[in-house]
């Protein structure tokens, strides 16, 4: 008999989650708050070009005030830093974010450092990386905070299971096996040297994946049933869009999938809003 896996819909989770931010935002709105959220790009990288489109697609969508900044390329660290502190001190503004990479000329860490930490929607400053190891975090960073959501959305609760989660960068590996540990899940991180990584997966209640390899994932790696989250954005042999999982071969022995396109990745841009959000209220008070 095939098995036939739950498929998780992030893009009906995230607009569900969605419609939930607009009616808190009507209420806001009602009370003189309107979340604002600056996207900050410097340059002109077609995938980050599509990135801030679709952000401030949402902000239109869910009633937010949005400002777009277009910087040029060959701008200084210190014209980045001005822009960054005018956006702190700028009381529209309740959430902002410095599309990544930057050109290389820029120093990445020391703008994300200039953000004001109850600003920091992309919960990538050190005092939010920090809140999440001590339980105290504002903002989570929004992929993660995605891939929790989708599991609690579709009845998986990390609580008591066994997390095995593939790849450990500072966005979304990392803060991956803290929101889960904060979750009483127990979690194993694994990375590129990790002795026999399909051995651990096959441990695993729920797999986290973001390796960023095509067909990384396979069925025999995965235990029955179990629940497998895809973070990866790929392309496959031909070209097409597709995630760390062999889909065919995975979804034939888990419990539940998401696929890629249309699993993660609109819930990032969801928790972005979430977290912007969230930052207008804290503002509010
Ligand atoms: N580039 C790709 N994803 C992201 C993200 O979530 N935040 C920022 N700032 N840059 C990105």
């Amino acid at each position: 008999m095939n098995n036939m896996a739950q498929i998780i819909n992030g893009k009906v989770i995230s607009a569900a989650i969605k419609a939930e931010i607009r009616s808190e935002t009507e209420k806001m709105a009602a009370q003189g708050t309107v979340p604002g959220l600056a996207v900050v790009l410097v340059g002109a990288d077609p995938a980050s070009q599509v990135y801030v489109r679709n952000k401030e697609k949402a902000c239109a969508e869910l009633g937010f005030y949005s400002e777009k900044h277009l910087l040029p390329a060959e701008i200084t660290q210190e014209e980045l830093l001005e822009r960054v502190r005018a956006l702190n001190a700028d009381d529209r503004i309740h959430g902002i974010l410095v599309q990544l990479p930057l050109p290389k000329h820029l120093d990445a860490r020391q703008i994300t450092e200039a953000i004001a930490p109850e600003k920091d929607v992309d919960g990538f400053h050190p005092v939010n990386c920090g809140g999440l190891i001590t339980g105290t975090a504002r903002f989570a960073p929004c992929t993660p905070a995605g891939c929790m959501e989708l599991l609690y959305r579709s009845g998986i609760d990390p609580a008591g299971k066994h997390c095995v989660v593939l790849g450990r960068s500072a966005i979304v590996g990392k803060p991956m096996a803290l929101l889960l540990l904060q979750a009483d899940a127990t979690v194993t991180v694994c990375h590129s040297k990790t002795p026999d990584v399909a051995a651990v997966c096959r441990q695993a209640d729920i797999i986290v994946t973001s390796v960023g390899k095509a067909g990384f994932l396979t069925g025999d790696m995965v235990k029955p049933g179990a629940t497998v989250i895809d973070v990866g954005i790929n392309r496959d042999a031909n070209g097409a869009l597709c995630g760390d999982a062999d889909f065919a071969s995975v979804s034939a022995v888990a419990g539940a999938v998401t696929p890629v396109p249309g699993g993660v990745g609109p819930m990032t841009i969801a928790m972005l809003m979430k977290n912007t959000l969230a930052a207008a209220k804290a503002a509010q008070k």
